[in-house]
Parts: structure tokens; C-alpha cells; sequence
């Protein structure tokens, strides 16, 4: 399984945004709508052995989670508008206590950061993508990996603390400093060039 966990500083945690806005009003939540398409989406098929993380540190209501299971998903589109329109929907029927299935494949919940690394700390590998980390062509990697990436802001010394304290890598994807759904893009190539 991969599974790539995605912090949205800014990006939306209530359903109030407009389709039309999501780059301004939702906390450029396009970033996130980009890396979901990153994670998923081969040319004419999902990947199903992907989980993404997006987690909503903006607006009245963060934090929170929406989880997206590639083996469930259904609905899902490569256009951002219709993202944005899946994610907005789920944060509407927000409820109570626990994870709620939205739709088929996206899940949210309350969760912060910290308690999603708790959770996927105890049953695969950290990587945390930072552009000063070893090399990852230089890196061993096995099949359960999640993937630990900033939006258009790096992680946060507090985040990087979170992090820190579980078992984890630091690995970079090359020479440059790429946008978060090119990151996704490149690590999806590079495990699977290695059939993992
Ligand atoms: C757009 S970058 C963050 C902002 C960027 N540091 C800047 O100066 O504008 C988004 C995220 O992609 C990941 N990233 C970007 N370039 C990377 C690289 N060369 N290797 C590994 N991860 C990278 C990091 O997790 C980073 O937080």
C-alpha cells in the first residue's frame, strides 16, 4: 500500500467555498485537488493500492481529515472543479464523533496530523519528502510506505517535531524544489519502476 499524507496549511476544513474560488477562499485547496489527481490517476485507470491523506488546517471548523482509498473510489474525475465538489460535499456532511464515509472512497473525520502519524507510524514506513533529504535513488524503499509532504508551504518546525517522533526517512526526489502533485507524481514513478 502507499499512502501519501498531504498537509493543507490553509486549505479548507468547512464545505463553505466556492467551486470557483478554491486556489483564494478555500486555502489553495488546488494544490490538494492536484495531488489527489497525482495519486490516483494513471492514463485510464486508478491506482488502487493508494490511500491519500489531506489534512484541512484552515477555517473555523479544522482540523480535519478526508481519507480517499483508491480501491473504493468512485465519482472521482482528473478535473479539479469536480474534486473540489466531492471534497466540499464531504465536509458538508460533517457529523459526529468517529470517521464518516461521504462517498464511496472519502472518508472525514477530525483527525490532526498528529493522530493520522500515530496511526500509519504503527503500520508502514514515514518518508518524509523534504528537498534536502537523502537521495532517493540512493534509498532502499519496501511496498508499505507513506509519503509525508507540505502544500505550497513546507512543514511547519512543529509538524517537523510531530514527525520526529516516529521512526522516518528523509528522502528528496531530485535536485529542484517541485510543486506537492509533481512530488506525487515522481515518487508513484520511482516505486513503480521498482514494482513495488
Ligand atoms: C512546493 S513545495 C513547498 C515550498 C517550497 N519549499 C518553496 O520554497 O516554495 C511542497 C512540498 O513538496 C515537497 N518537495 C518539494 N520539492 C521536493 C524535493 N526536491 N524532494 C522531496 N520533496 C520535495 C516537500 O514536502 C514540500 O513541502
Amino acid at each position: 500500500m502507499r499512502r501519501f499524507v498531504i498537509i493543507g496549511h490553509r486549505a479548507s476544513s468547512t464545505g463553505d467555498f466556492k467551486l470557483d474560488d478554491i486556489c483564494g477562499g478555500a486555502g489553495r485547496l488546488d494544490v490538494l485537488l492536484r495531488s489527489v489527481n497525482s495519486a490516483f490517476f494513471l492514463s485510464h485507470a486508478l491506482r488502487r493500492d493508494v490511500e491519500a491523506y489531506l489534512i484541512l488546517q484552515g477555517g473555523k471548523d479544522a482540523p480535519k481529515t478526508l481519507r480517499l482509498r483508491g480501491d473504493e473510489l468512485r465519482y472521482l474525475n482528473p478535473d479539479e472543479r469536480s474534486t473540489a465538489s466531492l471534497v466540499r460535499n464531504a465536509l458538508l456532511k460533517r457529523g459526529g464523533e468517529g470517521e464518516l464515509r461521504a462517498s464511496p472512497g472519502i472518508y472525514v473525520s477530525r483527525e490532526d496530523l498528529e493522530e493520522v502519524l500515530d496511526r500509519l507510524a504503527a503500520e508502514s514506513e514515514l518518508i518524509y519528502l523534504k528537498e534536502d533529504g537523502e537521495d532517493i535513488r540512493e534509498v532502499e524503499l519496501s511496498g508499505d510506505l507513506t509519503f509525508v509532504l507540505g502544500d505550497d508551504r513546507d512543514l511547519s518546525e512543529e509538524e517537523e517535531r510531530l514527525l520526529e517522533g516516529h521512526p522516518h526517512r528523509s528522502v528528496r526526489l531530485g535536485p529542484r524544489s517541485y510543486h506537492t502533485d509533481h512530488c506525487i507524481t515522481l515518487a508513484n514513478n520511482e516505486l513503480d519502476r521498482r514494482g513495488l
